[in-house]
C-alpha cells in the first residue's frame, strides 16, 4: 500500500489512499494521543459549505479528516459522474486552510473492491424526495457513507442540512446499524444573494444562476407565512407553487412537507418539519430546504 503523500500546492496536508492508512491514523491518534476524530465527507470541488463542516469539526474533536470521492454508485446512469466538478488542488488547499489535519482520497476501487456485492439500502426513507426523482440514488449514499465511517471510526460524522433528505437517510442507517459515530448536522451555507452553496451550481451560466435563485425564494416565501401563523401543508405548498410559476424557466421536482425523520408527508408544520424543493435550472438539479420553527 502506498504510502502517505503530501499535498502538492500546500505541501502540508497529509493525504491517505487506502482504508488501511486512514484507519491505522485514526486508531492511532485515539490511542496515543487520546484524540477524537471528526470526518468531512466530501465529493470535493470544496466551497465554504464545505469549508463550513470542516470548522464544525474542528471545533468539536481534536483531529480532523476529511474525505473526497467521488462516489460513482449514488449517480444514475444519464446524471453528472463523468462531468463533476473535481478540483483536487484547490480542494487540499481549502481543508488545509479551514484546519483538516489529513484527506482521504481513495480510487474507486479501493471503497468498491473487485467482486464485492455488499450495499446498504435504507429501505423506505431511500425511496423518498430525492430518492424518488433519483432511484438508487440514497442507496449509494448509504453504501458509502458507512463504507467511510468503517474505514474511519470517526467519534463524530459532519453533514450539511443542505442535503435534508440524505441527513434522514444516514441518521437512520446510523442507529438501525448501531454505529458508535456521531451524525453531527450544519447549517446551510449560501451566497449573498441566498442562494444555497452547491458544487453543481459551477454548471450554471449567469442567466440559469439568477433562475436558481427562485428556490430560495420559495423557502423565504414558506418562512414568512409559518412566521405569520400559517401552519397548513396545503397553503405552503400552493404558495411554493406560485413563486415557481412566476419562473417557468425553473422546473420544479417536488414540493414536500415532511417529518424530518421518517420523510412522510405531514398535514400541518410543526417545529421541526422539513419543507424541501428540488427544481430543474437547465441541465441542472438543484435543492433547498428549511427547517420550520
Ligand atoms: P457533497 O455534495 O460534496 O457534500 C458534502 C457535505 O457538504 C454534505 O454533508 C453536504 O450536505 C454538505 N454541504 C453541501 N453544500 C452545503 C451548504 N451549502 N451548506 C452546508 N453544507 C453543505 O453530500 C455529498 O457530497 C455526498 O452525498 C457524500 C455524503 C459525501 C457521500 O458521497
Amino acid at each position: 500500500m502506498g504510502r502517505a503523500e503530501r499535498g502538492t500546492e500546500t505541501g502540508l496536508i497529509e493525504i491517505f489512499r487506502t482504508v488501511e492508512e486512514l484507519r491505522s491514523w485514526t486508531r492511532a491518534q485515539r490511542s496515543e494521543h487520546g484524540s477524537t476524530v471528526g470526518l468531512v465527507p466530501t465529493m470535493g470541488a470544496l466551497h465554504a459549505g464545505h469549508a463550513s463542516l470542516i470548522r464544525a469539526a474542528r471545533r468539536a474533536c481534536s483531529q480532523v479528516a476529511v474525505s473526497i470521492f467521488v462516489n460513482p454508485t449514488q449517480f444514475g446512469p444519464n446524471e453528472d459522474f463523468a462531468k463533476y466538478p473535481r478540483s483536487f488542488e484547490q480542494d487540499c488547499a481549502l481543508a488545509e486552510r479551514e484546519g483538516a489535519d489529513v484527506l482521504f482520497v481513495p480510487a474507486v476501487e479501493e471503497m468498491y473492491p473487485a467482486g464485492g456485492e455488499t450495499v446498504v439500502d435504507v429501505e423506505r426513507l431511500s425511496r423518498r424526495l430525492d430518492g424518488r426523482s433519483r432511484p438508487g440514488h440514497f442507496r449509494g449514499v448509504a453504501t458509502v457513507v458507512a463504507k467511510l465511517l468503517i474505514a474511519a471510526e470517526p467519534e463524530f460524522a459532519f453533514f450539511g442540512q443542505k442535503d435534508a433528505a440524505q441527513v434522514a437517510v444516514i441518521r437512520r442507517m446510523a442507529a438501525d446499524l448501531r454505529m458508535a459515530t456521531g451524525i453531527v448536522v450544519c447549517p446551510i451555507v449560501r451566497d449573498a444573494d441566498g442562494l444555497a452553496l452547491s458544487s453543481r451550481n459551477a454548471y450554471l451560466s449567469a442567466q440559469e444562476r439568477a433562475q436558481a435563485l427562485t428556490l430560495n425564494r420559495a423557502i423565504q416565501r414558506v418562512e414568512s407565512l409559518v412566521a405569520r401563523g400559517e401552519r397548513g401543508a396545503s397553503a405552503l405548498i400552493a404558495a411554493t407553487g406560485e413563486v415557481f410559476a412566476a419562473e417557468p424557466a425553473v422546473r420544479m421536482d417536488y414540493i414536500e412537507l415532511v417529518d424530518w425523520a421518517t420523510l412522510e408527508t405531514v398535514n400541518t408544520a410543526v417545529p421541526g418539519s422539513l419543507f424541501a424543493v428540488a427544481a430543474w435550472v437547465g441541465k441542472t438539479r438543484l435543492i433547498d430546504n428549511t427547517i420550520l420553527q
